[in-house]
């Protein structure tokens, strides 16, 4: 089914509907701080192909949020970026203010954790939603740009929208009010929706509800979408893609359905074993152990402290990302997965 959104091209806004593909490159996120300077990220790479959605999983702490938001250099004030920030064939780094605030405000949006405080508790949501459609698109009258608040409504399926429009945040559910910023994003018809943990303040229909929106308009609008959270369950039959992140790198990469049935990387299994759903609920389990503490990474793999297949070569040696599968480009950075690999080419 086509989107209602799509066929009612206004001034401004044509040149934006070809999503761009984006991917981080060697990306490296360093904050000031009294005490020294704190590496965030260390060398994340991965790719989100045009119209697909991606997700970045790990525990809290892990860089996922650091990594989503890099995409539209929204880091805190002072953060040094390394590497390279690509939206199709532009570098998100080397971008004007002007570019920025144009890509920021017509291309990519974003999607937080908590809807209440992401929208004006003293203005109704159509008076909110008008504001978007005209700060994205000045050409648009007040009429237009409510019509198309009404019909954004409609899109995310906002029951009576004509009347909803009048409400204030506080009259509304914390579904209806996520559902509200998926509106505000969208009259901007962006290409690309970075989501950061967008379900995590949300009861476990609600967010089913919500999840199943997120897919609804990617597969209807080819929308590009970045996900970062730090539950599987949400994942499972949303992402095409899965980056499992721990301590600021990237461990494990590839097709969900993939990584999901056959996890390469120990911190991935754990991972699994703990997502409720994943795991049938018949077994709450928790990954023993902490991660380390970011200014105190150790020499060798991060995870080495915590998994039960560590040897000394693990805590010596840093491993890289290697590809375990080539047509699928599912990749893992364990020392344990490349020992297997190099012994079966031996044998061949
Ligand atoms: N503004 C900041 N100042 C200091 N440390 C930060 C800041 N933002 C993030 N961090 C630290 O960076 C690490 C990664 O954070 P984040 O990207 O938010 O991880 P995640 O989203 O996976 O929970 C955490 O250890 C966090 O404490
Ligand atoms: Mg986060």
């Amino acid at each position: 089914m086509a989107s209602t959104l799509t066929p009612t091209p206004s001034p401004g806004r044509v040149a934006h509907r070809v999503p761009p593909a984006v991917s981080l490159e060697d990306v490296t996120v360093t904050l000031p701080r009294a005490s020294g300077d704190l590496q965030i990220l260390h060398g994340v790479s991965f790719k989100v192909p045009a119209g697909s959605v991606v997700a970045l999983a790990g525990e809290s702490g892990s860089g996922k949020s650091t990594a989503a938001l890099s995409l539209m250099r929204l880091l805190p004030w002072g953060a040094e970026v390394g590497g390279r920030i690509m939206a199709g064939d532009r570098d998100v780094a080397a971008m004007s203010k002007e570019e920025l605030r144009l890509f920021r405000s017509k291309e990519a949006r974003i999607i937080l954790q908590d809807p209440w405080s992401s929208l004006h508790p003293m203005k109704s949501v159509g008076s909110q939603l008008i504001e978007s459609a005209r700060a994205s698109d000045p050409a648009l009258s007040k009429a237009q740009a409510r019509e198309l608040a009404v019909e954004t409504m409609k899109r995310v399926h906002i029951p009576d929208p004509k009347s909803r429009l009048k409400a204030y945040p506080h009259e509304m559910s914390g579904g209806q009010l996520q559902r509200v910023l998926i509106a505000m994003a969208l009259v901007a018809r962006p290409t690309l929706l970075v989501c950061d943990e967008p379900t995590t303040a949300l009861d476990v229909s609600t967010q089913a509800q919500i999840l199943e929106l997120l897919r609804e308009l990617n597969r209807e609008m080819g929308l590009t979408i970045v996900i970062a959270t730090h539950d599987l369950d949400v994942i499972a039959g949303l992402a095409d893609r899965l980056v499992v992140m721990y301590a600021g790198r990237v461990v494990e990469e590839g097709p969900t359905a993939q990584v999901m049935a056959n996890p390469q990387h120990p911190y991935t299994w754990a991972l699994l074993a703990t997502a409720p759903k994943h795991n049938r609920g018949e077994r709450m389990l928790t990954i023993e152990g902490r991660p380390p503490a970011l200014d105190a990474l150790p020499p060798g793999c991060s995870f080495a402290e915590r998994c039960e297949f560590t040897t000394a070569r693990c805590l010596e040696t840093r491993p890289e990302l290697v590809l375990v599968d080539e047509p699928s480009r599912h990749r893992t950075a364990c020392l344990r997965v490349q020992a297997d690999q190099s012994v079966s080419e031996e044998v061949r």
